[in-house]
């Protein structure tokens, strides 16, 4: 991707459907076997790992522009391969919905990721708590039961696809199951509400304690997926880094209260506007400092765009990151891009120069390269990223959507 900065964005971008929300309702989409009609799907290389990965299991997967039909009247394979599980690791919500339908699910070990260990083992708890032998047999997960049954899982961390697995084991387990400390994301809430509308019985959604009533079967149902948030959030912060006025049709400011307050607090004009979110910045960006936490604190998926906005300050800033414990690829980047930044531990010290250069640079996972693209729209000159694959994981069409407000920006062949 080559830009060339310095140009303000101003204009209107659609806001995509959300990929953390898409994913775990293509999967669930295995909890019946009618047909399940989804809208607003977003066209993202995450979303075509999930089709490939629900075709590999024998179920019917249609998709035309933003819609999408999943029938899983019969599963063929109760196997998620290696192949697909290490380019993606939500690959592993589908031990959820298998050992709910077929007692049976077999799932490549995830290994390590970008932005850390990342280990599974409270899935793996709570599947065992609801009455599945798990094995690991040649870097596979081996998860059996004669039948799940309702029980209290305590997770000692809110794991949001941990909270959404278990809650799709357990929507079709014998009797209830409480899950306490459950991840109370929106997205978390989505599957929630997906599966009730599918007839199961989930309740309190959004709160930090869930009541699945088991029942013995769901039905088919239609869905449109909720705009993503993370998506919303880099533009917010683009806007703001380029100075710029961008409409962001569709956002849901309920889901960004906590980025919208830093941003004000940045220095950002930030208003609802007829379906979406206007975001603009005239004065100067001012320093933050910012704690990463769940849901409904600061979200870790915005930790890196931040960190780029805040070396355009004027003054010192702090950015500590308490979700993942290596989540700071992007510093040694953006520090090519000739930000001063430290890190000690968890947290970064960013002195904001009021600058950036443009510089090569490399991308090493999703929101590590959009904190390099903003970087990019900011900086004086041009700066190129390379492994710019990260990005089609999780942002649709971005070049194409910054190039109508403005950007000078391009993908050209590696
Ligand atoms: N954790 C464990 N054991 C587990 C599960 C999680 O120790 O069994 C730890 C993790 O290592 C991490 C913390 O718990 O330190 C929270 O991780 P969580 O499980 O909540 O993350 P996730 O479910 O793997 C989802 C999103 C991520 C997002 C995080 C946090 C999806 C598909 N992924 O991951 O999204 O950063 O929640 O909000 O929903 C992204 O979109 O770029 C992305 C990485």
């Amino acid at each position: 991707m080559i830009i060339q900065g310095g140009e303000r964005l101003i204009g209107e971008i659609q806001i995509a459907g959300a990929k953390n929300a898409a994913l775990p309702l293509f999967i669930a989409s295995l909890l019946t076997d009618e047909p399940v009609h989804l809208h607003n799907v977003p066209a993202l290389r995450d979303i075509d790992t999930v089709e490939k990965l629900l075709r590999i299991m024998g179920i019917t997967v249609d998709r035309s522009g933003g819609d999408a039909t999943i029938h899983a009247k019969t599963l063929g394979t109760i196997e998620a391969p290696y192949e697909l599980v290490k380019t993606m690791r939500a690959s592993i919500l589908v031990m959820g919905p298998l050992l709910a339908r077929a007692r049976e699910a077999k799932v490549s070990l995830p290994g390590g990721c970008a932005i850390g260990t990342r280990p599974i083992n409270l899935h793996l708890d709570g599947f065992q708590a609801l009455g599945a032998r798990i094995t690991l047999e040649h870097g596979y997960i081996h998860a059996r039961a004669k039948r799940l049954k309702g029980t209290t899982i305590d997770l000692p961390l809110p794991t949001v696809t941990g909270t959404e697995n278990l809650m799709m084991a357990a929507a079709l387990a014998e009797g209830t199951t409480v899950i306490e400390n459950a991840a109370r994301e929106p997205e978390v809430v989505e599957v929630g509400e997906f599966i009730n509308q599918m007839g199961g019985e989930v309740s309190g959604l959004g709160t930090n304690t869930l009541v699945i009533k088991g029942v013995p079967g769901l039905h088919g149902t239609e869905y449109t997926i909720m705009p993503d948030r993370v998506e919303a959030a880099t533009y917010m912060v683009a806007a703001g880094m380029t100075r710029g006025n961008l409409f962001l049709k569709g956002t849901q400011p309920q889901h960004l209260k906590a980025v919208i307050e830093k941003l004000h607090e940045a220095g950002m004009e930030i208003y609802e506007e007829n379906g979406g979110l206007r975001c603009l910045l005239t004065g100067p960006i001012k320093s933050v400092d910012v704690k990463t936490l769940p849901f409904p604190g600061f979200p870790t998926d915005v930790q890196a765009q931040l960190m780029a906005m805040m070396c355009l300050a004027n003054g010192l800033s702090v950015i500590s990151e308490t979700v993942f414990e290596n989540r700071f690829m992007h510093v040694g980047e953006l520090k090519r891009m000739g930000a001063d930044i430290q890190v000690e531990g968890h947290s970064a010290i960013i002195r904001g120069r009021g600058e950036l250069s443009g510089a090569p640079v490399m991308a090493t996972d999703l929101r590590a390269s959009a904190s390099l693209v903003l970087a990019g729209l900011a900086a004086s000159g041009t700066t190129e990223i390379s492994r710019i694959y990260h990005l089609d994981r999780g942002y649709e069409r971005m070049e194409e959507k910054l190039r109508a407000v403005g950007a000078n920006i391009r993908r050209v062949k590696e």
